[in-house]
């Protein structure tokens, strides 16, 4: 089984892109072949100064690998080191309705938010297909905000080996319904965009400050709460075992106890999660000739995969 996934060098990473991405997509490495790339040309959507674009690449690499993206088993790149993607983005491009592009909640939000309409933030869905189609992957792990590019590019296969002859494998996402969403500090998606994020490996003390600032209502110690409309309890269930988390819900059942109290052990679950990490992360920092030669490797395989598969597209298609 393949499997592919990628991120945008666009920002600190959080407890969403953590939950909703990263360790889905580190679990998953067990099961099958993984390609994991850090996707910098999606980001140049967003990030135009280039001193931030080489930041932000280099925190996802060291975010992935200390986390436990394992490089001996997977296969781990830069987007950018795999020019055989931008190829068949055109390639894909001519096969691709205007009303399909037209359709993506991702490019409309996007807009709204203030982002300039570039024709690459129009056309993101399709160099996303070419991402996925290269390595002809069979799951793709994403948030849910990022199923409807997935099934984008299963209507742009579809068409193009319709079209031209069966040349792609049809991909599906992997969404981890039980984390689909995780909340921010204020209960709305936890995204960068909203600001109300908790940072993976910000500052610890930031992080702790933040854990502190979610939202509430304002029921008192003594009263009796629903665990499930608690952004906090959100949280710290993603942390806990199935034993722990049943016993926290029974506490807020049963009435005394405080929105602080749970803080406190949401923070120290944060602590005993992230502070291993946290060192094995600046370790790798230490030694960036590895991170570099990892991703060498990778994208030195992730080009022979998906130049075999531009060579079968550009042969159906009639140019070669
Ligand atoms: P942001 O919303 O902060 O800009 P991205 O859009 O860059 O985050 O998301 C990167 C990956 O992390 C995607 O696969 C996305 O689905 C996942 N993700 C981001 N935020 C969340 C969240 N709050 N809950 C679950 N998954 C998320
Ligand atoms: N668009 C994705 C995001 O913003 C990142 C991404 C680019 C991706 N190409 C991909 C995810 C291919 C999965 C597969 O999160």
């Amino acid at each position: 089984m393949r499997i592919l996934s990628g991120i945008q060098p666009s920002g600190r990473l959080h407890l969403g892109n953590y939950f909703g991405m990263m360790r889905p997509a580190i679990e998953l490495q067990e099961q099958g072949d993984a390609f994991y790339f850090i996707a910098n040309y999606h980001a140049l959507t967003t990030v135009s100064d280039a001193d931030a674009m080489r930041q932000g690449t280099l925190d996802v690499a060291l975010d992935f690998l200390a986390c436990g993206l394992d490089p001996s088993r997977t296969t781990f790149y830069r987007q950018s080191d795999v020019p055989e993607v931008t190829e068949l983005t055109w390639l894909l491009s001519v096969v691709t309705p205007m009303g399909l592009l037209e359709r993506c909640h991702s490019y409309k939000d996007k807009i709204a938010k203030g982002i300039a309409a570039s024709h690459g933030l129009f056309a993101y869905p399709v160099l996303m297909a070419a991402d996925i189609l290269a390595v002809q992957s069979d799951i793709v792990p994403v948030g849910r905000d990022q199923k409807q590019h997935v099934e984008v590019t299963r209507d742009i296969a579809i068409k193009f080996n319709n079209t031209y002859g069966e040349v792609f494998r049809l991909p599906e996402a992997r969404i981890r319904e039980d984390v689909a969403v995780v909340p921010g500090l204020d209960g709305q998606k936890m995204s960068k965009s909203y600001n109300n994020t908790i940072e993976i490996f910000g500052d610890p003390k930031e992080a702790r400050a933040r854990i502190m600032r979610i939202v509430t209502d304002s029921k008192g110690v003594a009263d009796p709460k629903d665990p499930d409309a608690c952004n906090v309890f959100a949280l710290y269930r993603l942390f806990a075992s199935a034993e722990e988390r049943e016993a926290m819900a029974a506490r807020y059942r049963a009435g005394g106890l405080g929105y602080g109290e749970v803080k406190k052990a949401l923070h120290e679950k944060f602590e005993a999660h992230f502070g291993p990490l946290r060192a094995r992360r600046a370790d790798l920092a230490a030694n960036l000739d590895f991170v570099e030669e990892v991703l060498r490797r990778g994208a030195e395989r992730a080009r022979a995969e998906a130049g075999a598969t531009l060579r079968r597209a550009r042969a159906a298609m009639g140019l070669e």
